[in-house]
């Protein structure tokens, strides 16, 4: 089985880009985490960050045909976007895990709403890094659940 995760705007400065809110990890780290933990889960992996909304919607599309399940975090596109909304709409039963390493409740009124939840299979937000991790197993147990 084969998960694709998808990472939004701004995720390639991790690290370096408020380190207080987003923790000192880079992108390349949590990517070496999922690629570990996807192993133990014996999943397939794609790991892909894009600043460009388009350049998302042609990912969900793909995964729509090649992958088993999504893990994404659409960083400020999660607020905003009702193209990556109507993909994962379109690429439906897909299971779809939204992401977000801060806990966007908990920050500014603009942050509160996403746009993916609706149409998510679930959704993660302010556990870090681990968020990803947990979402890997979310997906493993239901595809486990599909085959049996
Ligand atoms: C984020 C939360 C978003 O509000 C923000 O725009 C991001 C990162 C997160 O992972 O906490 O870019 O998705």
């Amino acid at each position: 089985n084969t998960i694709y995760i998808l990472n939004g705007p701004n995720l390639n400065m991790l690290g370096r880009r408020e380190p207080g809110i987003y923790g000192g990890s880079a992108l390349a780290d949590i990517e070496a985490d999922c690629r570990e933990r996807a192993r133990a889960l014996e999943l397939e992996m794609d790991f892909r960050q894009s600043n460009h909304e388009g350049q998302l919607v042609d990912w969900i599309q793909e995964a729509g045909d090649r992958a088993d399940g999504v893990v994404l975090n659409p960083g400020a596109y999660g607020h905003t976007s009702i193209a990556l909304h109507d993909a994962i709409r379109a690429v439906s039963p897909l299971p779809v895990i939204e992401v977000h390493l801060s806990n966007i409740h908990a920050r500014e009124p603009f942050r509160h709403q996403s746009m993916i939840a609706p149409v998510a299979a679930g959704m993660i937000c302010g556990l870090g890094p681990i968020g990803y991790a947990l979402a890997l197993e979310a997906l493993a147990a239901r595809l486990r659940q599909e085959d049996a």
